[in-house]
């Protein structure tokens, strides 16, 4: 199959698509997702099997106003409409409970909640209004490997795969949304993501827990994403501390290593290396972003024995960033003297 990557202005032949059953990826302000129709059963199997992503991991459905939820949930945490008006079209995906049969188990994965987000960008709301039906959306990339940041990405893991790529450049927050359970009393945060947990603390006027527990094969998951191993490229991702550097990079030269280097300018000046992938300043926020795309650009070049990378302190945008960098090097980080 042809994947075709359709400019703005091709928004209505997306939409046919879509309606078609096929599968269109999309852009978000977070990561690409891999549309369908949400209420196609048929289409959203084809998502499964594309990305090659384990069946009982459910999906998010994408809405383009928070009213296309209502069709579907069954009962709204009092605190929704404050979290609403104030943290969507934006990265926070929010878990409620369902009416019975409204949407396929092949979406839910059988479970009786289900995840709802609003995404930030004014052409995949266009999208999701002109198919007339929300879209699920996983990452777009094929299980495994980084979320993809870029259409060029969505190509490179799923061409000839789907039918369409709307392209609409580089996404900003680069990691994909926080994940809010409010199917309980207390809202908990499942995933963490650029909407953290102090600005929902603040906005809210109450407590949010963090469930940092990361699920056991054995467990049945608070959000069955989180025991698949994810985001992990083939080179070794190893990661070092500020003041670990100058061991890091000897520790490389004796042992001969071809190390490959994602980090801001500051450390990044220090250091020369054949692969570097320099963030765009030395912030959190341009880490977050060129993460998957740093992880991406360094494995594929394929010239390094290990990725060395920088690390930041784990709250707010950071907690979201190391649990994604934890996640790619294995909880790895470089000790002096080993
Ligand atoms: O930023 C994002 O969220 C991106 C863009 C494309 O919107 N999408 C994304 O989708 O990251 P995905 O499928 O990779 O992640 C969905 C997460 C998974 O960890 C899944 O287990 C969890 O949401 N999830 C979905 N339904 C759930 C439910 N009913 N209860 C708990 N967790 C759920
Ligand atoms: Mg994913």
């Amino acid at each position: 199959m042809e994947t075709k990557i359709f400019q703005i202005e091709e928004l209505d032949d997306a939409a046919e698509l879509l309606k078609r059953g096929e599968l269109v990826a999309f852009p978000t302000e977070t990561v690409y997702g891999l549309g369908a129709d949400a209420l196609l059963p048929e289409s959203v199997k084809q998502v499964f099997q594309v990305k090659g992503r384990p069946s009982d991991n459910p999906l998010i459905v994408h809405v383009a106003d928070f009213k296309m939820t209502e069709h579907f949930v069954d009962k709204y945490h009092p605190l929704t409409e404050k979290i609403v008006q104030h943290f969507w079209p934006g990265p926070l995906t929010l878990i409620f409970p369902i009416k019975k049969n409204s949407l396929s188990p092949v979406v839910t994965g059988g479970l009786s909640t289900a995840a709802f987000r609003m995404p930030d960008n004014k052409k995949t709301l266009e999208l999701i209004k002109k198919t007339g039906a929300p879209l699920v959306g996983p990452s777009a990339n094929t299980s495994g490997k980084p979320s993809p940041t870029t259409a060029e990405h969505v190509y490179h893991d799923l061409k000839g795969k789907i039918a369409g790529i709307l392209d609409d450049g580089a996404t900003q927050i680069g990691v994909e949304s926080t994940v809010l359970d409010l199917s309980g009393s207390i809202p908990i945060i499942l995933r963490p993501g650029a909407v953290t947990k102090k600005q929902l603390e603040e906005v809210l006027q109450t407590e949010v827990l963090l469930d940092k527990h990361l699920v056991k094969e054995s467990e049945t998951p608070k959000s069955p994403g989180m025991k698949y191993k994810h985001y992990s490229p083939d080179t070794p991702v190893v990661m070092v501390r500020d003041n670990d550097w100058e061991s890091a990079i000897q520790w490389a030269e004796q042992n001969q290593k071809a190390v490959g280097l994602l980090v801001g300018p500051m450390i990044g000046n220090k250091f020369q290396s054949a692969d570097r992938y320099i963030f765009q300043d030395d912030t959190v926020e341009a880490a977050t972003r060129g993460l998957y795309s740093g992880l991406r650009a360094l494995d594929e070049a394929d010239h390094s024995d290990v990725i060395l990378t920088q690390i930041f302190e784990e709250n707010e945008l950071g907690a979201a960033y190391m649990n994604r960098l934890k996640k790619a090097a294995g909880q790895k980080y470089f000790e002096k003297n080993s």
